[in-house]
């Protein structure tokens, strides 16, 4: 397993719409794990492959808390199949929007369809904080990042900051893991 480099915001890469993944094979299973190591040593509860540059539709989340037993999920091809009529507010951080923070609303509960590592199409029913994940990766999916469902003008402050953050070269502070995604 090897941890990949995270694309950081703003970048064209992170705004494009992923390919399908037409057959899960070994490649696939390989990007999966190093995708979840990355995710793990992050810290993040979430990563989508275009923020690692694949611009393939692959996710990999783990939404258990600090003291549970690991719960990882590889997920390819995800879509929403069912979204609840209630909604949920959250604070929301991303991998690729290193030390922003923001409040986004979203369905409280999916359902999610995807294939799976073996290839085998799964559905998942899923609230809280692995709800939100979920539908925060397959925004990536689509180029979309949590800030695009801000104000622009909160959406244009964080970015500024970000551009400002890479133009200096300083390192991000350690990612509060339980939001970061
Ligand atoms: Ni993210």
């Amino acid at each position: 397993m090897a941890l990949l480099p995270i694309i950081i915001a703003p970048d064209p890469r992170l705004k494009q719409i992923s390919a399908p993944v037409a057959r899960v094979d070994e490649a696939t299973r390989r990007l999966m794990d190093d995708m979840l190591e990355t995710m793990y040593q992050a810290p993040g509860v979430g990563l989508a492959a275009p923020q690692v540059g694949v611009l393939r539709r692959i996710i990999v989340l783990d939404a258990s808390k600090k003291d549970e037993e690991r719960q990882p999920y590889a997920m390819v091809n995800p879509e929403l199949v069912r979204v609840s009529d209630q909604d949920m507010r959250s604070e929301e951080g991303c991998l690729s929007l290193p030390e922003h923070y923001a409040d986004v609303v979203r369905p409280a509960a999916i359902r999610v369809r995807y294939l799976d590592r073996e290839g085998e199409i799964r559905e998942h029913d899923a609230e809280g904080l692995l709800a939100t994940c979920i539908q925060h990766e397959i925004d990536h999916l689509e180029g979309i990042l949590f800030v695009d469902h801000l104000s622009a003008l909160k959406r244009n402050m964080i970015l500024r900051k970000l551009t400002k953050a890479k133009k200096a070269g300083k390192a991000p502070a350690p990612a509060v893991a339980a939001k970061a995604m």
